[in-house]
């Protein structure tokens, strides 16, 4: 009887912390919500924009942000690896930065702890945009408009590469996508999805793919072993988050990418071995959890990842103040 009483107890608390201490969400989902971008500084998110889009803080004056994390395409180049300076192969896949301020670290081996500390190594990375920091501050210096902007928004400045990275990181916190289909079911509106992408979202959870894909991300804040139950094949050279803290442990441990707006983010992993959707899930079913879809059952998964696009980000192309006679010139072919 006592036991019983304890029981019904149990439940009623639960039942009363459900209804009263959770939000209005299905609280004991492994995935939650994205909530939208507050911008609390808008000055510096339009700079940082700006700054995002321009060409000019790379060598060859070509290749900005928006070359390999195109914003018209998830955030990513969707090239098996990116494309850097002079043509140079790039080593790993271009991550999207749609929900990058939602990651734990920044990279594949997560060698940035954060956007700004990552800001500042595509402009002088010689296989990505090829610059200096110096440079990239000289050509920034010779265009009154950025002066004046730089002004504005930091108070009296000679405009720093702190300053830079500040602006691009505080530009890439507003690139969260909320509103996704499954969020709108998350929150109560069951019409969201349809049975096969329920059925795809609950075959997601029963196989353990939760284990490592969870948060508002759906991924982004662990590092996981990539091969837990077989051994990834792959060509590629990097070794994972053992670069970083050379643990022979973390070897071929990655930051388990977002799968937020992963439906358009192809290639997949940090290889870009795998082109499709399909494909990815049929190797992480196999590799992490030695499970083998049947063809329905991949589909189903394929239906319930694709419901997690949400709003992309949207805005006014930025126009650049153009260059003037001081500007150094670009050197594309050098
Ligand atoms: C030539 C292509 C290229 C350019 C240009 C480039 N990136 Fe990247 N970016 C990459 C690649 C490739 C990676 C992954 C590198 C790694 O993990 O070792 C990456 C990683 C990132 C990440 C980490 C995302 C994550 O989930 O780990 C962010 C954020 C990012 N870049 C922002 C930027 C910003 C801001 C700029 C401009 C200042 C920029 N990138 C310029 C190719 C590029
Ligand atoms: C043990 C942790 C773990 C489990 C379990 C797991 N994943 Fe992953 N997932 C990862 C890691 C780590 C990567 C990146 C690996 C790489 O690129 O080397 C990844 C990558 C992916 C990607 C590619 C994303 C991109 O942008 O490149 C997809 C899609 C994916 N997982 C889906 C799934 C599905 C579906 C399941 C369940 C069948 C699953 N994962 C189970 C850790 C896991």
């Amino acid at each position: 009887m006592s036991k019983r009483v304890a029981v019904s107890f149990a439940a009623m608390l639960a039942a009363t912390v459900a209804t009263f201490g959770m939000p209005a969400f299905a609280a004991d989902e492994p995935i939650t919500p994205i909530e939208a971008a507050k911008i609390t500084n808008p000055g510096l998110v339009e700079l940082g924009k700006k700054l995002y889009f321009d060409p000019r803080l790379s060598k060859s004056g070509f290749i900005s942000c928006n070359s390999c994390h195109n914003l018209s395409m998830g955030g990513t180049d969707n090239l098996k690896t990116s494309i850097g300076h002079n043509w140079q192969q790039g080593p790993i896949n271009s991550p999207t930065v749609l929900n990058s301020s939602l990651n734990v670290a920044q990279f594949w081996d997560g060698r940035a702890m954060t956007l700004q500390e990552q800001a500042g190594g595509p402009i002088a990375n010689p296989g990505e945009m090829g610059s200096t920091h110096a440079l990239a501050i000289e050509v920034l210096r010779s265009i009154p408009e950025y002066v004046q902007e730089f002004k504005d928004v930091f108070g009296e400045t000679k405009i720093t590469i702190e300053e830079v990275t500040k602006a691009i990181a505080a530009f890439e916190e507003t690139l969260v996508t909320p509103n996704a289909r499954f969020d709108k079911w998350l929150k109560g509106d069951k019409k969201a999805l349809t049975t096969a992408e329920v059925e795809g979202y609950e075959l997601f959870k029963d196989s353990g793919c939760t284990a490592c894909h969870n948060g508002s991300a759906a991924g982004g804040n662990t590092f996981q072993k990539m091969g837990v139950v077989e051994p990834y094949k792959t060509n590629n050279p990097a070794e994972g988050r053992i670069a970083v803290t050379k643990e022979e442990a973390d070897r071929f441990n990655f930051k388990v990418p977002t799968l937020r707006n992963v439906a358009l983010t192809y290639p997949y992993f940090h290889d870009g071995q795998a082109a499709t959707l399909t494909d990815a899930v049929d190797v992480m079913g196999r590799i992490q959890l030695g499970k083998k879809f049947s063809p329905d059952e991949n589909a189903k998964i394929v239906a319930f990842l694709k419901t997690l696009t949400g709003d992309q980000p949207s805005f006014a192309l930025p126009i650049l103040p153009p260059s003037t006679d001081k500007t150094p010139q670009p050197k594309p072919f050098d």
